[in-house]
C-alpha cells in the first residue's frame, strides 16, 4: 500500500488578477490535506478509483475523457509509462472544503500522481508533477492560471506570474491567518468566466483594478519578507475592496471580513475566486482563540487557524 498527500492553499493576495498575468501570492495551508491510497486490486478489473467523500466510485477504463478523477490518473499513468489500466485500487479522500478556494481539486489531483509515482517507484521532480496537475485543473477551472497547482506542490509560499513563473520566497516573521468558510460553494470557472466575459465588455475599467492588485502583491511580498506584519492587514483590507469593485465577493464574505476585523484582525479579505468560500484574516496570538467564535457567530461554517511560515 502506498499513501502520499498534498496541502490545501489560500491565496494571500493577488486574485483574479493573476489570470490577468499580474503577480499573486499564495501560502499552503497543510492544516488540512488530501490523501491518495494506492493498493494491487483484483486480476483483471483494471484501476478502480474509490472517492468516498465526493460519493463517486470510478472504472478507469469506462470513465468519459473529462472525468477529472480518471483524468489525472490517466496523466499520471502516461507520464509512468507502463501499462495504462493496471490493476490498482486508489482510494481518495481529503479534508479540504470543496469548491471554497482552498485548492481542493489540485490538492487531490497532486495528492494521486504522488501515490502513483511512489508506487510504481517513478519520479518527477515537483515542477513535473505541478505540470500534470494543471492539465487537470484545466478540466476544473477552464482558465486557470496555474497559482494553485504550484503553491499545491511546492507546499512553500510562493509570488507566482502567470506565463513568467514564479518563486518560493522567505518569511521575515511567522504570523498567523484565521480561514473563515462561508460555507457557500463557489465554482471557480464560473467566477472567473462571469469576470472574463465582464473583462471583454469593458477592459478599460478592469485592467486598472489588476494594476492596483498586482502593485497590492508586489508590496505584500517585500512587508512578508521583512517581517512588517503588521503592515499587512492593511494591504488585505485595499484588495478586498479591490475584489468587491471587481464585483467578486458577496454579503456572506463581506459580513465576515467586517467581523474578522472588528474582532481584532488587523485586516481581512476573501480568498480565492469568491461569491462563496473563504475570507481569510490576518491575527495576532492575542485574538486566536476568541477570534473562532466571534467569525462562527458572523456566519462562518469552519473556521482553521494556519501559520504563515
Ligand atoms: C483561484 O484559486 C484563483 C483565481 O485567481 C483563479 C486562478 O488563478 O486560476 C480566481
Amino acid at each position: 500500500m502506498t499513501l502520499a498527500y498534498a496541502p490545501g492553499k489560500v491565496i494571500l493576495f493577488g486574485e483574479h488578477a493573476v489570470v490577468y498575468g499580474r503577480p499573486a501570492i499564495a501560502v499552503p495551508v497543510t492544516e488540512v490535506q488530501a490523501q491518495a491510497c494506492v493498493e494491487p486490486g483484483s486480476a483483471g478489473n483494471g484501476t478502480i478509483i474509490n472517492a468516498p467523500d465526493l460519493g463517486r466510485r470510478v472504472v478507469l477504463h469506462d470513465a468519459a475523457d473529462d472525468d477529472p478523477l480518471a483524468h489525472i490518473v490517466r496523466l499520471a499513468l502516461e507520464a509512468i509509462g507502463g501499462e495504462q489500466d493496471p490493476d490498482l485500487v486508489i482510494t481518495v479522500t481529503s479534508a479540504i472544503p470543496v469548491a471554497r478556494g482552498m485548492g481542493s481539486g489540485a490538492a487531490v489531483s497532486t495528492a494521486i500522481v504522488r501515490a502513483l509515482f511512489q508506487h510504481f517507484r517513478y519520479w518527477l521532480p515537483s515542477r513535473g508533477i505541478s505540470d500534470l496537475v494543471y492539465k487537470a485543473e484545466v478540466l476544473y477551472h477552464g482558465r486557470p492560471s496555474g497559482i494553485d497547482n504550484t503553491v499545491v506542490a511546492f507546499e512553500k509560499p510562493i509570488y507566482f506570474v502567470k506565463d513568467e513563473g514564479w518563486e518560493v520566497f522567505w518569511v521575515g516573521v511567522p504570523f498567523l491567518l484565521a480561514i473563515a468558510d462561508t460555507g457557500i460553494q463557489s465554482s471557480t470557472k464560473e467566477v472567473v468566466g462571469d469576470l472574463g466575459r465582464r473583462y471583454q465588455g469593458d477592459a478599460g475599467k478592469y485592467d486598472p483594478l489588476f494594476d492596483q492588485i498586482g502593485a497590492i502583491a508586489v508590496a505584500a511580498r517585500s512587508t512578508i519578507e521583512q517581517g512588517h506584519i503588521e503592515k499587512l492587514g492593511h494591504l488585505m483590507d485595499q484588495n478586498h475592496r479591490l475584489l468587491q469593485q471587481l464585483s467578486v465577493s458577496c454579503p456572506e464574505l463581506d459580513r465576515l471580513v467586517v467581523a474578522a476585523r472588528e474582532g481584532g484582525a488587523l485586516g481581512a479579505k476573501l480568498s480565492g475566486a469568491g461569491w462563496g468560500g473563504n475570507v481569510i484574516a490576518l491575527i495576532t496570538e492575542e485574538i486566536r482563540e476568541r477570534i473562532g467564535m466571534v467569525l462562527r457567530l458572523a456566519g462562518a461554517a469552519q473556521v482553521i487557524i494556519t501559520e504563515v511560515r
